[in-house]
């Protein structure tokens, strides 16, 4: 009888960003594997397990494991797998990328996805990266007025800007690959904390993104813009992020509540794919 091979967790970066090895993921994980890799997770922020064989079962099962999945709007689904998005540029395919802006994922619905699954099939030999920062870290290292300031303010977030029937990836569709159902329906809003409580590491977060954040509740886009525009910068600095190098079946897990991340668009003339989807998260508070 063979003995289970033991788990290791390899810091990447000094502000978020682990490799785990040791979890076979193409495999049935059990409870105790679960609940390592989900505290992994919310420690590190984003976890990468390499050497995963990539098959769309897999996936949609640890999906289910680690909570379920969310809601996907806008993009289209896998047919036979509802949730299962293949995120995809063609070699020969010019203009943006998806996800190639900092955000958190789909920060402007009610109860904002927990985590994102990120498995990679197809990666080109160098560029293509994508870059996490980490939003716990963002926060602490806010003057202490500026902090409580943020405690007290709401966020009002939207999809508009990305997703509008009028909106960037409308105005881009052309050759487009990834099929992207833009509409009005992106123009709703939602308020939530600009400084939530994380509900598993109990630590503040700074919960602003410029792809979906829109203006401080009660305040005017006007009033908003220069304090917002001092967060993103503040948010992304170089020390809070790490940059991950992608290579093929290899599985990435983040913590939506925690960090933003920003997929880099340096690769024309080769193809890259990676299959993700959401856990359900809740309402930030
Ligand atoms: C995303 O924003 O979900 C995509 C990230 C990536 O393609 O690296």
């Amino acid at each position: 009888m063979g003995t289970a091979p033991s788990v290791t967790i390899e810091r990447i970066a000094g502000a978020l960003g682990a490799e785990i090895s040791g979890l076979d993921v193409t495999a049935e994980l059990d409870d105790d594997q679960i609940a390592l890799l989900r505290s992994a997770v919310v420690e590190h922020k984003v976890v990468f397990l390499r050497g995963q064989s990539y098959a769309t079962e897999h996936l949609v099962r640890l999906t289910h494991q680690l909570g379920g999945h969310g809601d996907t709007p806008f993009l289209e689904s896998m047919p036979e797998h509802p949730g299962v998005v293949r995120v995809v540029k063609e070699r020969d395919e010019g203009g943006l990328n998806f996800g190639g802006a900092w955000h958190s994922d789909w920060s402007f619905q009610r109860e904002p996805p927990a985590f994102t699954l990120l498995w990679s099939i197809d990666v080109p030999p160098h560029g293509g990266d994508t870059l996490w920062s980490n939003q716990e870290l963002a926060f602490e290292t806010l003057s202490e007025g500026l902090r409580s300031t943020l405690e007290g303010l709401d966020v009002v977030h939207s999809a508009g800007w990305a997703y509008a029937a009028d909106g960037v990836l409308a105005r881009t569709a052309a050759g487009r690959s990834m099929q992207i159902n833009t509409s009005d329906d992106a123009l709703a809003e939602q308020i939530h904390p600009a400084a939530p409580t994380h509900p598993e590491s109990g630590r503040r977060t700074l919960f602003v993104n410029p792809t979906y954040s829109v203006r401080f509740d009660g305040w005017t886009a006007a009033e908003s813009a220069p304090l917002l525009s001092y967060l993103y910068t503040h948010s992304t600095r170089e020390a809070f992020t790490c940059r991950f190098r992608w290579t093929p079946d290899t599985l990435a897990i983040w913590d939506n509540r925690s960090t933003q991340h920003n997929a880099l668009n340096d690769y024309r003339g080769y193809r890259r794919e990676l299959h993700r989807t959401t856990v359900a998260g809740s309402a930030p508070q």
